[in-house]
This record gives C-alpha cells, sequence and structure tokens, in this order.
C-alpha cells in the first residue's frame, strides 16, 4: 500500500512521460535529533586583503588622507603582486596650480600633527594666482551621489594670510565643479576644521580639491571626506552596501583582523591592536604585507561596534609574537621579550570588556561606547607553521589567558592545511577551539564531506576558520553546501566556520582565485558560495535531524535535516553537484502531520555560471511556495542547493 502511494506520487511528479530510473528518496527521522547546531556555526572571516579595508568597508573616500603612504619596493613583498604599483607620501595627490597660481608641494616631517602620524603636506606659496593646493583621486576615482551629503574634514595650520578661506571643491572627471565648501580661515596652530559637501551630479571619478591663496606656508593633514549615509550612520563609519552585505548573511561570529597580517611579513610588520584605537588621527598606520597600505581608521574599536551592530560574536586574532611563517625571515619574539604581546592579549580583553575607569576600558569609553563589548572569544596565532619556536610560546599565552582572564575562551590554530600539523598542540593546550584552514578545489570538498565523521570528540572542538573551494562559480558553491552538510552533522564538533576571503575591489585584488564578496565603488556582486554561506545561516535549525539519503546512481548529492524550534518547521538542505535532475521522494518519518504547504528556497545555475559586475544578479536564489507532506516528491534541479521547510501540522 505504502508503495502503491509512493508510486502514484512518483508518476504524478514525473509527468505524463514518466521516467524510467527509480526515484531516490530522503528519509528525514523527526523524532531523532542528534546534535544541537550551535548559534555560533556560521560566521565570517575578515581580512584587510584586496582592499577590503581602506578602499572598502571602511567609507573613507580619500586615499593617503594622512601621507603616510612610502614605498614598499624594499618590503620584499613574496607574492611580488600583479600589477604592483609602487607608493610615494604623495600617492592619489596631484599639485593644483590655477590661473597664475606656483606653489611647490612636498610632504615633510618637522612639525608634526603627533608622532604615530609624522608626516604632512606642505605647500610653499610661491603665486596664489587663483588658487593653488592638491587634489586626490580617491581609490581609483571617488564616487559620490547627487544630492548626498559628504563630511569632509582636515587638519591645517599656515605661517601667513590667516584670513585667506580654503576652498574644497569636488569635481568630475570633466574637470567641472560638482560640490563646494569653504574653510573660512587657518590658524598657525595645527586645527581640525570641518565642511560638508552635497553634489550637484553624480560622479563616479570625482577629484577632491584643496585649494587657497594667501601666501607663505600652508601644512594639510588628515585630509578626509566620508559619506554621511555610513552604515547605522557611525562617524568614522563604514560603506552601507559593504557592511548591508555582511549582516545579510546573519553572521553569528567575526573573526577579524586577518589572516596574515595580523602576525605581518616580519615582527615589526604585525598587526597591533593598540595603534589602531584612539582618534583617528593619533593611529599608527601600518604597511599590509597584500602590498598597500592600511590606515587604521577601521581599527579594533569600529570591529567591536561591527559586531555589536550586525549581532556577532567578536573573535580577534592575536599573534603570539611571531610572524607570518608565508614571509621570510620567520620571525620569533625572544622568549624574554615576549610579554609585550602577552599584554596585547590581557589588554585586549580589559579594552573589551573592563569597566569604563579601568586603563583600556577608559579608552573604549572615550571612544563613545562604555559599555563592555561583551567579548567571549580570543584567537591565538593564525595558521601558524608548525615550528619549535611557535610550539615554545603558544603555551606561554594560553597560561596566561586562562590564569588572567577565565572567562575567556581560547581559539587556537591547527596550522596550515587539512594535514592540522598543529592541532596535537592544540590538543595538549586543551584549547577551546582549534582554527583550521584549507583552500582547496571543490572535489576536495565532495570528497571530504565526511571528514569529521570519525573525528576523535574527547580532543578540542574545531573552527573552520578559512576555507573556499577556489572558484566563485555554482559549482564551486555546491561543492561548499555538500562539505556544509558534513559540517552540519558533525556539528558537536565543529562549532564555528567562515569562508575565506571575504571582499575584494576588483582591480586592487591580491587574491584572485575566490572571494565571497566581490565590489568595485558603488556595485557589491554577491557571489554564488555568497548565498551558500547566507542560506545554511538562515536555515540552520537547532538541532541536527537523523536522515537517510538514497540516490542509486546518482552522485554527488549531499542531504542534512535540521529541527527550527522556533517555527517547527523541519529544515531539509539538498545539494547536487552533478549535471543531473534527481527525482526523489522526501519521507518524515516519526512526525504525527506536517503542514501541506512549505516554502522552497532554490540556488541553481550552470555549472560555471557566476555573479560579475555587469550581471551581478544571474545567480540568485529563488524562493517558493511548494506541496509537501510527510510524503512528497521532489526534483532536485542540476547544480542546485535547496532549503525546504516544512512546517508542523496543525
Ligand atoms: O585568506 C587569505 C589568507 O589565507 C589568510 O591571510 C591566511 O590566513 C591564509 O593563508
Amino acid at each position: 500500500m505504502r508503495n502503491k502511494i509512493l508510486l502514484a506520487l512518483w508518476l504524478a511528479a514525473s509527468g505524463p512521460m514518466g521516467c524510467l530510473a527509480a526515484p531516490g528518496t530522503i528519509t528525514i527521522q523527526v523524532d531523532r535529533p542528534t546534535v544541537s547546531l550551535p548559534e555560533t556555526l556560521y560566521g565570517l572571516f575578515y581580512e584587510d586583503i584586496n582592499n577590503a579595508a581602506d578602499g572598502g568597508l571602511y567609507a573613507e573616500l580619500v586615499q593617503n588622507r594622512s601621507f603616510e603612504y612610502h614605498s614598499l619596493e624594499s618590503k620584499n613583498i613574496q607574492l611580488k603582486l600583479e600589477g604592483f604599483v609602487d607608493f610615494t607620501p604623495l600617492s592619489a595627490w596631484q599639485k593644483v596650480e590655477q590661473e597664475g597660481g606656483a606653489c611647490n608641494l612636498s610632504v615633510e616631517s618637522a612639525q608634526p600633527l603627533n608622532d604615530n602620524n609624522p608626516h604632512y603636506a606642505l605647500l610653499r606659496i610661491v603665486n596664489a594666482g587663483k588658487g593653488v593646493g592638491l587634489s586626490n583621486d580617491g581609490f581609483g576615482g571617488i564616487s559620490v551621489e547627487k544630492g548626498a551629503s559628504y563630511d569632509f574634514s582636515l587638519f591645517a595650520k599656515r605661517s601667513a594670510s590667516p584670513d585667506a578661506p580654503l576652498r574644497i571643491t569636488l569635481r568630475n572627471a570633466a574637470g567641472e565643479a560638482i560640490g563646494t565648501a569653504t574653510v573660512p580661515g587657518i590658524s598657525t596652530k595645527w586645527e581640525r576644521h570641518t565642511a560638508v559637501l552635497v553634489p550637484t551630479e553624480t560622479a563616479e571619478k570625482a577629484t577632491l580639491e584643496v585649494v587657497t591663496t594667501g601666501a607663505g606656508e600652508v601644512c594639510l593633514d588628515m585630509v578626509s571626506l566620508f559619506p554621511r549615509d555610513t552604515f547605522k550612520g557611525r562617524n568614522n563609519g563604514l560603506r552601507n552596501d559593504l557592511a548591508q552585505a555582511i549582516a545579510e548573511l546573519n553572521p553569528k561570529v567575526f573573526r577579524f583582523p586577518g589572516g596574515c597580517i595580523v602576525h605581518g611579513h616580519g615582527l615589526e610588520n604585525a598587526y597591533r591592536w593598540k595603534e589602531t584605537v584612539g582618534p583617528v588621527e593619533a593611529r599608527k598606520p601600518n604597511w599590509n604585507l597584500w602590498g598597500y597600505h592600511q590606515t587604521h581608521g577601521l581599527g579594533y574599536f569600529e570591529y567591536f561596534q561591527l559586531c555589536e551592530d550586525i549581532g556577532a560574536e567578536p573573535l580577534p586574532i592575536l599573534a603570539v609574537g611571531v610572524s607570518c611563517g608565508f614571509r621570510k625571515p620567520n620571525e620569533f619574539a625572544p622568549l624574554d621579550e615576549v610579554q609585550p604581546w602577552i599584554d596585547d592579549a590581557l589588554d585586549l580583553v580589559e579594552f573589551a570588556n573592563g569597566p569604563a575607569d579601568s586603563r583600556w576600558g577608559r579608552v573604549r569609553a572615550e571612544m563613545g561606547h562604555p559599555a563592555p563589548f561583551n567579548l567571549k572569544y580570543v584567537g591565538l596565532g593564525n595558521e601558524d607553521h608548525d615550528t619549535p619556536g611557535f610550539r615554545a610560546r603558544f603555551p606561554i599565552f594560553v597560561k596566561a589567558l586562562r590564569e588572567q582572564c577565565p572567562e575567556i575562551k581560547i581559539v587556537g590554530t591547527s596550522g596550515l592545511g587539512p594535514k592540522v600539523p598543529l592541532y596535537d598542540c592544540m590538543c595538549e593546550q586543551r584549547v577551546d577551539l582549534s582554527d583550521e584552514h584549507y583552500y582547496q578545489p571543490p572535489e576536495w570538498f565532495i570528497e571530504n564531506q565526511h571528514r569529521f565523521d570519525a573525528w576523535d570528540r574527547s580532543q578540542p572542538p574545531v573552527f573552520v576558520g578559512e576555507y573556499a573551494s577556489r572558484g566563485n562559480t555554482m559549482y564551486n558553491a555546491v561543492a561548499e553546501a555538500i562539505y556544509l552538510t558534513g559540517i552540519e552533522r558533525n556539528a558537536d564538533l565543529v562549532q564555528m566556520t567562515a569562508y575565506a576571503p571575504l571582499f575584494a575591489r576588483y582591480g586592487f585584488t591580491q587574491w584572485k582565485a575566490a572571494n565571497l564578496i566581490w565590489f568595485d565603488h558603488k556595485t557589491v556582486v554577491r557571489t554564488p558560495n555568497y548565498y551558500v554561506q547566507q542560506l545554511f545561516s538562515l536555515n540552520k535549525g537547532d538541532v541536527y535531524l537523523e536522515n537517510k539519503a538514497d540516490f542509486g546512481a546518482a552522485t554527488n548529492l549531499a542531504v542534512a535535516a535540521s529541527l527550527d524550534k522556533a517555527t517547527g518547521d523541519v529544515v531539509v538542505k539538498i545539494a547536487n553537484a552533478s549535471g543531473q535532475a534527481v527525482e526523489t521522494i522526501l519521507h518524515l518519518a516519526g512526525v504525527g502531520a506536517t503542514a501541506s504547504e512549505g516554502t522552497l528556497t532554490l540556488l541553481a545555475g550552470e555549472k560555471t555560471a557566476a555573479n560579475t559586475l555587469e550581471q551581478p544578479g544571474r545567480i540568485q536564489p529563488v524562493a517558493s511556495r511548494i506541496k509537501v507532506g510527510k510524503h512528497f516528491a521532489y526534483t532536485i534541479p542540476p547544480m542546485s542547493v535547496q532549503f525546504i521547510r516544512i512546517p508542523p501540522g496543525r
């Protein structure tokens, strides 16, 4: 009888011609929950690579605003990056001399704004003419919108003509003024001045010009232009569209600020969080081992604030006095000089969680956040190489954190690649989570979907903190989805995951194979991989349900199922990396009744299909209502990932 019903369903579903192959079956045991799916399972990994920060998420439109860029030629950047153009203190700036104007423009350091910001522009006015000054073209042009407000600011002083104003002008690509403002007068002392610009037209490649008349010397620093419309309206804020794209991923953990930049190209270059907090003009910039410069305008305070804004647990990563193993020489802070690195970890906890009158809590409070950020995790090390130096230092950090901040969960590093060379060290240290990374072809993710099935549960849980299948096609996305079904099945062990890298700006890209979100000055391209991350997060559910799938001869399919306790929905996730549609019948066992209608969210496309600047929406999820029940037929489209929600019966 049961078979007859199924056959009837099958015939109804397979159309008038029928289908010769027997349908596959997916059986979900709704009464057999297995593991809880942790709140933190789907997260993000953010690194300033591919101009993810300056020229990316950080909304500043002026490039090299504080004249701190310098040549990186001698830095021996290992990946001599394709299209790498070296830097000077005047990168992105041009001298402006209007009708009879003449001046000398140089970058000086004799009377700096502060020690962390030692350089500034000096204009020596030879002949004022109609005006002399400088102009900035941002990151390949400044993009502005007609009618929107832009906040301009700078620090300036001058030796003479205190009443001569600064004229601030936005110009379009044809050189026409499309927005002006005036800073009325400049004293002989460094002072901050502000103005608001409202463009009269939209321009994608505008420049920002600052000119003056009068005589003498004019010093300029921290020349800045921000859209008023930042994410959540924050000062010194984030680009709204990019921050929105990450918020829509529904991330529950946010690992930052890297990646390789954390431990640096030699220890001198390591990311030291203390240099990234406090007033922006007093932060210490650093060169970025991905081949450019970072202002640290997007620093630790802004990262914590973003986490709060998007509801993700912050997971800051700190170097353990060991530089990046990929860059030679691999440096180690001498053991008797490792204390400042340990202090960085302990003080960070105070910065995030300490009372507003503690040393570092006060810095946070003065930045506008007296309440703690409620930091729960600290990451020690990033994909470190397996060296005696690392093995000697890591335990010292663990001990210090355990003793002084016992409430903090320690995320250690398993080292490089799926063979997790440092996992034994993490086991020995009993870290709370061990962070493993791999960039592999899509087939690897399909073949290794059972990686965690037989993992020794007595050892520390796992954070898959960086992974990607080296491509942004539909096939890559499906391969990653298949891997995620294996992770959900093993979510008692794997408690966090994050795709990597998160961002890439077209034309400023060092990591080309695959990134989750691509963008230019105005367009955000969500990849098929992005939608897989988003849909898995939005459809996670609370507890995994035992299930069994039999697709006969069809291969490269995988299934996960969970129960969403809030709605009572059974959520079935199916990934099909084959080129064939697969007829199947879903059975919900161990359940009284279900609703007769549910929802289907489907991501499907040709194997090589990808989203591009020209066609950002080629692949995107489509939601629809479908007939469901305790038994129902469903055709799994080729190259697809789907999420079927089956609500409970009444
Ligand atoms: O995600 C890009 C890089 O890959 C990260 O900086 C590093 O951790 C890994 O090698």
